[in-house]
Formats: structure tokens, C-alpha cells, sequence
């Protein structure tokens, strides 16, 4: 079973490496013995071996191109792409201006696009014979935020967010079809409301969700790391195109 799920020595570029999610992610891989490329749009002090720090603003492909050319140097390998790097804006969609509702288009969903035909060039170019991208999209891909939830919260999820999760959705399934002729898996991670430590949601929020989510609570960002073990591992061979739905029921009402 260790082996099915071992991750050991495998190298991982991981966008968004800086936020919530991205921190445990990379700690998460680090601690199971792989080698990560924590790419954000600043780079940061680790202190930890195992990370290689990069910058790159993942909506202009040139720095992608030069981030993926960085991270290579460092190992000569690649084994998994982490798109995690995503934005949302949170005011009430009659507010929404051109410049915010392209940011959130460009960062969730043509950052990744980026990301993607990056890494898969770079797969070809160096004769890799396998690949694994694993994409984070979220449950607001599948539902709508429920509104009568958001008493207490300013962070309101927004019609544009929900539609590039959904375009992220799609994608994974888009580049599952057309990569596994090159041996690379593509798959999806769809968590539901994860619990900020730092900057919580509002209490009457966070009680409202609970009562809304069959689990009671929002998630903890460490619970969705089975999640991204599985679809790193060898554990998950023969799951390609698959949309992983972690949020605790949320959705299956
Ligand atoms: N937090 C949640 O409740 C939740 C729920 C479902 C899905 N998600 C998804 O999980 C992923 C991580 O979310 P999080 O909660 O950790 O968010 P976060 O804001 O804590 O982290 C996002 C990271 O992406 C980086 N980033 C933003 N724009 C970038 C760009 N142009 N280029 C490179 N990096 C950029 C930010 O600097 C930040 O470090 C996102 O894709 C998000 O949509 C989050």
C-alpha cells in the first residue's frame, strides 16, 4: 500500500505554490520525500531543500516559458504539473468591471491553459515517456454559490469564478483525450469551501455552510491532500479525466 501511494523523489511543479492550498500542497509533498517547484507571482524563502522557489505571472506565457525553462535545470525532470494557482473576485456581478472579470479569466483559466501546453511541450521535448497534471478547480464549477449563505461574508464567490472552474472542469477532460497518446494523465480536484485559519470566513458564514453541507463544516486545507496524494501516485494509473469532488457532499444535494 506505502507503495502505491509513494511519491518519494518524484518532482512536481506546483503554481500558486504561495497561498493556502499551494503552502500545503508543497509541504504535504515535500514531507512524503518529493522534489517541489513552488512557483507563484513572488518567490519566498522555504527553508526547506526539497523546494525550489520561482516567480512567474502565469497569464503571460513568456514567463511560464521561462519559469518551466528554470524549474528544468534544477532536477533535468519533471514528473507532475499542479495547476493550483487560481483568483476570484468578490463584488456583486452589476459591479463587476471588464478589467476584474478578465483577471479572473486570465489567471484560472488561460494561466492554466498556459501551464498546460508548457509543460506538455516541455514532456515532448525532453522524450519524457510519462506525464500527470492535476488540475484545481472547485465545487462553484459544478453549483452556484448558494447566496442566502453569504450573511456575514464579503468574500460572495462570483459568476465569472464559477465559469472558469467549469472551463477548468472541461479543460481536464479537453487534454485527457488529447494527451494520453503522449502518456499523460489530466485530472481535476474540486474542493469545496476551505476554512482560512489566517483570515477566517464570517462565523455566521462558516455556521450557515455547515448547515448546508451534509459534513457539517468547511474543509481543512489538509483535508484535500488525499486527494492530490492519489492523483500523484501510482495509485491512480488508470484514472485520466476524472473530476475528484472533495467538499464533503456539498454538491450531492
Ligand atoms: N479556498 C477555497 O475555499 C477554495 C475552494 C475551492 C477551490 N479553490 C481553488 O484552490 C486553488 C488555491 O486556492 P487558495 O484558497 O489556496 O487561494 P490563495 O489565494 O490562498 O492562493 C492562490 C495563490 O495563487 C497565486 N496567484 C494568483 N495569481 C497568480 C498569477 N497570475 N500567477 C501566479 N500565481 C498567481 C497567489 O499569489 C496565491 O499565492 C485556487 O485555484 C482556488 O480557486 C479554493
Amino acid at each position: 500500500m506505502d507503495k502505491l501511494f509513494d511519491i518519494k523523489e518524484k518532482v512536481v511543479w506546483v503554481s500558486g505554490a504561495n497561498g493556502q492550498l499551494g503552502h500545503s500542497i508543497v509541504e504535504t509533498m515535500t514531507e512524503r520525500g518529493a522534489y517541489v517547484c513552488a512557483i507563484d507571482l513572488k518567490s519566498k524563502d522555504w527553508q526547506n531543500d526539497s523546494v525550489l522557489s520561482l516567480s512567474a505571472d502565469i497569464r503571460n506565457e513568456n514567463e511560464v516559458i521561462q519559469v518551466f525553462r528554470d524549474a528544468w535545470k534544477w532536477h533535468k525532470r519533471v514528473d507532475i504539473l499542479i495547476n493550483n494557482a487560481g483568483v476570484s473576485d468578490f463584488e456583486p456581478f452589476s459591479e463587476r468591471t471588464e478589467e476584474r472579470f478578465d483577471w479572473v479569466m486570465d489567471v484560472n483559466l488561460k494561466g492554466t491553459f498556459y501551464c498546460i501546453r508548457n509543460y506538455v511541450a516541455n514532456c515532448i521535448e525532453n522524450g519524457s515517456k510519462q506525464g500527470n497534471i492535476i488540475n484545481i478547480a472547485s465545487f462553484y464549477g459544478l453549483v452556484s454559490p448558494d447566496p442566502r449563505i453569504y450573511t456575514d461574508c464579503a468574500r460572495k464567490n462570483s459568476e465569472v469564478y464559477g465559469a472558469t472552474k467549469a472551463g477548468v472542469i472541461q479543460m481536464t477532460k479537453y487534454f485527457a483525450v488529447h494527451l494520453a497518446k503522449h502518456n499523460i494523465r489530466v485530472n481535476a480536484i474540486s474542493p469545496g469551501g476551505i476554512l482560512n485559519e489566517d483570515n477566517p470566513q464570517g462565523e455566521d458564514f462558516q455556521k450557515n455552510y455547515g448547515l448546508r453541507c451534509p459534513m457539517k463544516r468547511m474543509a481543512k486545507a489538509k483535508e484535500l491532500m488525499g486527494a492530490v496524494i492519489y492523483l500523484a501516485s501510482s495509485a491512480s494509473t488508470y484514472t485520466n479525466g476524472h473530476n475528484l469532488v472533495v467538499d464533503g457532499g456539498f454538491s450531492a444535494w
